[in-house]
């Protein structure tokens, strides 16, 4: 019998802490269900003290996302562990997560505490969480370089005051794997009461060691791994979901240990991610990247085509890539589409659909055959909504080498007709500055980002632009055979979510 290991997903937690990263409510809510379909055990929603968006977007998946276990984090102070409580309470299956630091450098440095003062607060403020919800979970931030003593000491202390899973952070990432998977032994060893709780690791990958680290722990003992989608995170980010989820069932041969994943929604929580975050996955990326699965050699092809398991250790379908067997064009009818729709892991509503299949009806007109990227982009680029405050129904641009760039837009706004028009440093920028001026707002563009969703003349062209205001950072996408229309939706729809973000709508 293998050993069931319990994933615990921070992708809207550690994953939404990586620099340049924001999402809203209902960006959040849909990952969240995305991965309540890909049978995560825990989600941890977000860190409800940080900020009211978060607070909101903690307490909504508490309320609307069923099966997992919804998290929230919290420092070991009370005013964090009540603020968690306060999202969290509605989910029928709530757990606090509480840390604090225990290495001596986070001690001197940091926090200006004593051993004692830390193992006091540790004592006490998991107490407290536990009078509020019946999961508590306590984590050693820096574990991976605290004392090994006092490490022990701190988890046997939180157990007793009622930890349900203690965990353990490699929280900067500089453990290797063999003196990682030995720490967790240890732990395992010498903490009294170590049977009474579950033990979980979460590793960071500044070394490209977190999986790694991640499979050793669990092979010495660890039976929940903290991780991310695509591998999000601070800094180099955390250990990647999918490449623990398909080493441990790919190896079943080697590690005794299984997960409850459902790996065929692997592929499309990935897209989902990467699409709602903006931070593309490499290609080369193991599991999920464009190339995981693709044979460019003529050896490795002809191997694969007299029996894949030559050069493929797993099959696409493991992940949800489907070889599509049907190509969609402008003469396919709503039921393929619908069809495909639904092969590619969406549930949509009717309306969704209706929608959607418009705009596939639209395209197919302008392109010959229709990928699977290009209706995953179609939809994907409306399946958050929020209220749009303006909305593009024009746009003139004249450009060349040899002259300056204009724009001239038409926005609407409500039953208001705003016409803007500027020169520009080229036609994006003098594109961009015409919205501006028709939104009345200064805005700091921070990312430009353009890309083809497939390849050839007629592909889809993608655009991505990040905004700042006021320190917070806003993702607009926007999708055309166009990239100029492309560019202008981007930038419109990133200033319709800072709008829809700071509830400047109702003024
Ligand atoms: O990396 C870390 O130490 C953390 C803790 C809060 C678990 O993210
Ligand atoms: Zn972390």
């Amino acid at each position: 019998m293998s050993k069931r290991i319990f994933i615990f997903d921070t992708t809207l937690r550690d994953g939404e802490q990586s620099p340049g990263i924001s999402l809203n409510i209902q960006e959040k809510l849909q990952i969240a269900k995305q991965l309540a379909k890909l049978k995560v055990d825990v989600i941890e929603a977000g860190f409800p003290v940080a900020s009211k968006g978060d607070f909101e977007g903690v307490k909504a998946i508490a309320q609307q996302v069923d099966g997992p276990v919804i998290a929230g984090l919290a420092r070991a102070v009370k005013q964090d562990i009540d603020r968690a409580w306060e999202a969290l309470q509605y989910s029928a299956r709530p757990r606090i997560h509480t840390f604090i630091a225990t290495s001596d450098i986070h001690l001197k440095y940091k926090l200006k505490m004593t051993r004692d003062q830390v193992l006091e607060t540790v004592i006490e403020m998991v107490k407290y969480a536990r009078n509020l919800c019946p999961e508590v979970e306590f984590s050693a931030e820096d574990a991976s370089r605290t004392d090994r003593e006092f490490l022990y000491r701190v988890f046997e202390e939180a157990i007793k005051a009622g930890a349900n899973v203690i965990n353990v952070p490699d929280t900067v990432g500089y453990a290797t794997p063999e003196e990682f998977g030995r720490l967790i032994r240890s732990i395992m060893e010498n903490v009294t009461n170590i049977d009474k709780a579950v033990v979980s690791v979460h590793c960071h990958n500044d070394l490209g060691l977190a999986v790694a680290n991640s499979l050793a722990a669990m092979e010495n003992g660890a039976q929940q791994l903290e991780c991310t989608i695509n591998g999000l995170g601070e800094r180099a980010g955390n250990a990647a979901l999918e490449e623990i989820v398909m080493a441990i069932n790919t190896r079943k041969d080697w590690y005794k240990y299984s997960t409850g994943i459902e790996t065929r929604q692997l592929y499309r929580t990935s897209t989902m991610v990467s699409s709602l975050t903006g931070v593309s996955v490499q290609p080369n990326k193991a599991i999920v990247g464009s190339n995981a699965f693709a044979h460019e050699s003529g050896i490795h092809q002809h191997g694969v085509l007299s029996n894949s398991s030559t050069y493929e250790i797993m099959t696409p379908e493991s992940i949800g890539l489907k070889q599509s067997q049907m190509v969609l064009g402008k003469h396919s009818g709503r039921h393929a589409f619908e069809e495909r729709l639904k092969e590619l892991g969406f549930t949509l509503t009717k309306e969704e659909i209706n929608e959607a299949f418009v705009k596939f009806k639209d395209l197919a007109d302008k392109k010959k055959v229709v990928l699977d990227q290009d209706i995953e982009a179609l939809v994907s680029e409306k399946m958050t909504k929020i209220p749009e405050m303006y909305e593009l129904l024009y746009f003139h641009i004249s450009s060349g080498n040899q002259m300056v760039s204009t724009a001239t837009i038409r926005l609407k706004r409500d039953e208001e007709i705003i016409e803007e028009a500027s020169v520009g440093d080229g036609p994006v920028d003098a594109t961009f500055k015409a919205i501006e001026r028709g939104v009345g707002m200064d805005i700091t563009l921070v990312d430009y980002n353009l890309k083809a969703v497939t390849s050839g003349k007629d592909a889809l062209g993608e655009v991505v632009v990040k905004i700042k205001n006021n320190g917070e950072v806003f993702l607009g996408k926007g999708l055309s055979m166009d990239i100029l229309e492309a560019s202008a939706k981007a930038y419109v729809n990133a200033i319709n979510k800072m709008i829809y973000a700071k509830g400047l709508e109702h003024q």
